[in-house]
């Protein structure tokens, strides 16, 4: 029986409610190897999204992860925080262990560069907060994009913004870095609201989350409790809260569940009323190259039964 090695993949998040579940799915999972974890300025100030990833990985039991803090504010503007929906803490609503190991002395740039250039297999780097890691990583080490396989990042729209009409929150925070990922000529896989908000996990499946009952689950149901009220507003006109970052480890883990379009995918950093959207060219106009896989459609169900079994893992 032949056995495919599991993916080397290095999560860059701000955690986060989403990021937080996306890297207990993550650490779930044996097709995928972890080879660490950074952490972006984004949902809430990088101490705290920090602390967040230490905290979340001591509650898993994986504090023999590398773990690094990024730049403390965006490339060319002042942080913008998400406290609105994500809380005081960043992760407000679970009751989570202090977290019992620290963050290496490496900034996460230079441990990015470090695992990318030690991996044997090319790695994918996979963003769930705004891109600033990401991009400071690839202007630094030019050298060392041909050891990356591939950027799968939660970030954008082809439809609405969430953050602004135009924009999604994760770009909208630094379209200079996104610019410069979305140039990079790196394979980019789009997870954007089209798709995140069709990825809703409904009041039913929190509890059959909660009905898990082992450590991990609890805490998963405790994060969705808090992320829900937030979405309950009926501007959204959603049935439950969209999990945003967990669609990019589902991508991996099952990419049958996605429907997919090849196209270019620009930026824009200097619109007046559309700074941070992403212009998806769905309909091939411009005649730029393919530079992104964006997802558009997602099976909520076959989604929802993947976190569930996931979350079973654990004991
Ligand atoms: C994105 O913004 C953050 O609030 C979430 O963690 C997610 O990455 C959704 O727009
Ligand atoms: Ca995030």
């Amino acid at each position: 029986m032949s056995q495919t090695n599991p993916m080397p993949i290095i999560c860059d998040c701000d955690p986060g409610h989403d990021d937080a579940i996306s890297l207990i799915l993550a650490c779930s999972r044996p097709e995928l190897n972890i080879l660490a974890v950074t952490t972006s300025a984004g949902n809430q100030t990088p101490d705290k999204t920090l602390n967040n990833a230490l905290r979340i990985l001591t509650l898993l039991g994986r504090t023999d992860l590398d773990v690094a803090g990024g730049t403390l504010k965006p490339l060319a503007r002042d942080l913008i925080i998400a406290d609105n929906v994500h809380g005081e803490s960043g992760i407000d609503g679970p009751t989570l262990p202090k977290a019992t190991f620290s963050a290496v002395s490496l900034s996460a740039i230079e441990l990015i560069a470090q695992k990318v250039r030690q991996s044997p297999q090319p790695v994918i780097l996979n963003p769930t907060g705004p891109l600033t890691n990401i991009a400071l990583f690839l202007t630094c080490y030019p050298e060392l994009h041909n050891n990356v396989d591939s950027i799968v990042l939660m970030g954008g729209a082809a439809s609405a913004g969430n953050w602004t009409a135009a924009a999604e929150f994760n770009i909208f925070v630094d379209p200079e870095a996104a610019d410069i990922v979305f140039k990079s000529g790196i394979p980019i896989v789009m997870c954007g609201l089209d798709v995140t908000h069709q990825a809703y996990i409904l009041e039913s499946d929190i509890q059959r989350i909660r009905s898990i009952s082992n450590p991990v689950s609890n805490c998963v149901a405790d994060l969705l409790d808090f992320f829900a009220q937030y979405h309950k507003d009926p501007k959204w006109e959603l049935k439950g809260a969209p999990l945003h970052d967990p669609c990019t480890i589902a991508w991996l883990l099952q990419p049958d569940l996605f429907r997919t379009l090849d196209c270019w995918v620009g930026i824009e950093t200097k619109g007046e009323l559309t700074q941070g959207m992403t212009v998806v060219d769905r309909y091939h106009l411009s005649g730029n190259p393919t530079n992104a896989k964006v997802l558009l459609d997602v099976d909520r169900e076959g989604f929802v039964e993947l976190l569930i079994g996931s979350l079973e893992r654990y004991s």
